[in-house]
């Protein structure tokens, strides 16, 4: 079965050999996707024909946003957390003991039904693949739980044992990393893909960098991937720590010395950026620019969480990136795909070359600059081209 989607009014591929630049634009262009992958792209007179069509009258289509940081398996909000900030308290991590309590006290039902409505309202705003952390379950039944659930709706599931220290651990920190990297890592190890450690010596509540360390090599020697919290409240060793691993990314990057930049510059690691975060905690926002002139890889995701980044819009955080952070809108929108893409190491998205699986999203706007331009508008949603149903 193939579909032709033509009206395309710009068509971001992400391939420079469609067009100029690292976004490889096509002007009025056609796509055809057969057996869910990407079969052609290009100008809309040389389309070949298929099995069904799709006009999208016009509008600009760019691939479906990789979300490479949230954490989605949570019960409860920390509105009067965030409220609080909002009259000058700082954001240390300690909330997050408020959210473990609910998870653990909800069901596998009331869980999933939040996981499944936030993934759909992401899908609603053009995200077609999404990493989900566990985190905030921090016992081995609950960790593996939130890992079970998280599978059911991605492949990229992160297990985030040490995301704090909980409660009944208060003071016993090391006993805790005997738990993460022992009992916990080996329930959750069959669930998870990847490997994740709130790096952050300044946080009473996280971990510090030969914590992070024995988290992060315990998880290799299971076969599960690093990727690092770093440097989100202050800097510390978390960035060169994840470069030094071979972590596939490092996210927040907020606070980076010339060292910690120039490891990434010379490392094979990404910097994910979640500014998101950023509004909500009333930070100063990363300096994009800077690494994006050292050459590091940046991506963009939103970090949903109910703490920091309650929000699981992609083209929010684009905005927020392109006003705040330097970026230009094409900086931005290559961020929030390919960037993501390269984040989780998954050649097959972020991107509308010939293989690649066929996630697109249609912009109510004739450019994916509008992303930016037209902040809190919600433009943009991902395109079924087939019955397969979401896959995030
Ligand atoms: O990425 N910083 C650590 N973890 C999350 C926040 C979790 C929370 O506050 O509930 C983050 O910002
Ligand atoms: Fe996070």
């Amino acid at each position: 079965m193939s579909t032709l989607v033509t009206g395309i009014a710009e068509l971001v591929t992400n391939d420079p050999s469609r067009g100029p630049g690292p976004l490889g634009p096509v002007a009025d262009a056609a796509v055809v996707v057969a057996d869910g992958a990407v079969a052609w792209t290009g100008p809309r007179r040389r389309a070949p024909a298929a099995d069904a069509s799709i006009d999208v009258g016009g509008r600009a289509v760019v691939p479906g946003f990789v979300d490479s940081h949230t954490h989605l398996v949570f019960a409860g909000d920390r509105a009067a957390e965030f409220e609080a900030r909002v009259s000058g308290a700082r954001y240390d991590g300690g909330g997050i003991a408020a959210t473990v309590a609910a998870t653990r006290a909800a069901s596998d039902d009331t869980l999933r039904g939040r996981l499944r409505g936030l993934v759909a309202e992401m899908r609603r705003q053009g995200t077609t693949t999404a990493e989900v952390k566990s985190g905030y379950g921090l016992t081995v039944e609950d960790e593996a739980r939130c890992l079970r659930l998280a599978g059911e709706v991605t492949a990229e599931t992160t297990f985030l044992g040490a995301h704090v220290v909980p409660a009944e651990y208060a003071g016993r920190r090391e006993d805790y990393v005997a738990l993460v990297t022992g009992p916990m890592l080996a329930a959750c190890a069959p669930f998870a893909r990847w490997i994740d450690v709130f790096c952050e010596p300044a946080s009473p509540h996280a971990f510090d960098g030969d914590a992070a360390r024995v988290v992060l090599e315990a998880g290799l020697t299971r076969g599960l991937q690093p990727r690092v919290h770093a440097n989100q409240l202050s800097a510390g060793p978390g960035v060169r720590l994840a470069v030094e691993l071979g972590a596939a990314s490092v996210d927040h990057c907020t606070h980076l010395t010339d060292a910690d930049v120039d490891a990434l510059a010379d490392g094979s690691t990404v910097a994910t950026l979640l500014p998101g975060a950023e509004f909500s905690t009333r930070s100063p926002y990363p300096d994009a620019r800077r690494l994006l002139s050292a050459g590091v890889p940046v991506a963009l995701a939103t970090d949903c969480n109910p703490g920091t980044s309650f929000t699981s819009s992609m083209p929010f955080c684009i905005a927020l990136a392109v006003r705040e952070m330097g970026m230009t809108p094409a900086e931005a929108l290559w961020a929030a795909t390919a960037g993501g893409a390269a984040a989780l190491r998954r050649p097959d998205v972020g991107h509308l070359g010939p293989g690649a699986r066929a996630d697109l999203a249609v912009l109510d706007a004739p450019s994916h600059r509008y992303l930016a331009y037209r902040p809190g508008v919600p433009l943009a949603r991902a395109l079924a081209t087939d019955d397969s149903g979401p896959s995030t």
